[in-house]
């Protein structure tokens, strides 16, 4: 089946440091894809010029094979791709509704015209009536639904990343970019997290899966790609990366290979 995104030759310098070097990877259509490497390896910024907030210095970055190279990060997201962000990316003074409906913005893919409240005024009130409804949805479904009228600043820092998922997810994507989501998280909101990305595959959506939390990793992935130093080292299932001498070199080491093991038991 052909790939839902694909980065090819993907490359981004910060003046001597080369954050991406000729980086290639695809997402198959359901699948979640994990992106590891140590710190500074690189998946962060993989995932700024996936979703448009750098340029890439080469590459070239495809979604449903249309080419987004030129596009800005909010026709991406209409396209269909969304992200979330390791620092959790919400306007603090606003409620916890509001940052949803702020996320609102690429619903136009799915069929509400955002438009039809400024060009159409007698639309507006059922626009607007079924952003509501989709954004007190969605927040239910990251276990926020009592916590809509609290302003951002009031949640935990997992709160507020569960609420930049909220975010993401009101638009519907069918790509995900997800930058540590798990990173800050106890353990029933890891959990959370986990099942609405297993519900994203379910639904034919496809996963970039960037995680430190190893055991999850292995676990939630159906492949991996490895980064260290901007470039790829390996990519495979969970159980080829385990096993990958480069990666236990560069990355999870003897200590975190005991660790996914008696995970696995
Ligand atoms: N805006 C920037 N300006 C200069 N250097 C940057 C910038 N963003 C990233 N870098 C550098 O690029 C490299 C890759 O960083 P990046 O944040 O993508 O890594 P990462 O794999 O996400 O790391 P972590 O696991 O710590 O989140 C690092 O050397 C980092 O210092
Ligand atoms: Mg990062």
């Amino acid at each position: 089946m052909s790939a839902t995104l694909e980065a090819t030759g993907l490359s981004k310098r910060f003046g001597a440091v080369a954050a991406v070097d000729g980086l290639d990877v695809a997402l198959a259509p359901g699948e979640i894809r994990g992106l590891i490497g140590p710190n500074g390896s690189g998946k962060s910024t993989t995932m700024h010029l996936i979703s448009g907030y750098l340029r890439p210095d080469a590459g070239t970055i495809r979604l449903n094979g249309q080419v987004l190279n030129r596009l800005a990060v909010h026709r991406r997201a209409a396209l269909g791709l969304g992200r979330t962000f390791q620092t959790p990316a919400v306007f603090l003074q606003l409620s916890v509704l509001d940052n949803v409906l702020v996320g609102c913005h690429a619903v136009d893919r799915v069929g509400t015209r955002v438009g039809d409240l400024f060009f159409r005024p007698w639309a507006s009130k059922r626009v607007f009536n079924s952003l509501l409804e989709r954004s007190v949805s969605t927040l239910d479904s990251v276990g926020l639904g009592d916590r809509m009228a609290d302003r951002a600043e009031d949640l935990s820092y997992g709160q507020q990343k569960l609420l930049g998922l909220a975010q993401a997810l009101v638009s519907d994507p069918r790509v995900l970019l997800m930058d540590e989501p798990l990173a800050g998280l106890g353990s029933v909101e890891m959990d959370r997290v986990i099942a609405i990305v297993k519900d994203l595959r379910l639904k034919g959506g496809s996963v970039l899966f960037a995680e430190h939390n190893v055991p999850e990793v292995m676990q939630l992935c159906d492949r991996i790609t490895v980064l260290n130093f901007g470039t790829r080292i390996a990519e495979g299932t969970p159980g080829e990366i385990q096993r990958h001498p480069e990666v236990l070199d560069a990355y999870l080491g003897r200590e975190d290979r005991e660790e996914v093991d008696a995970h696995d038991q």
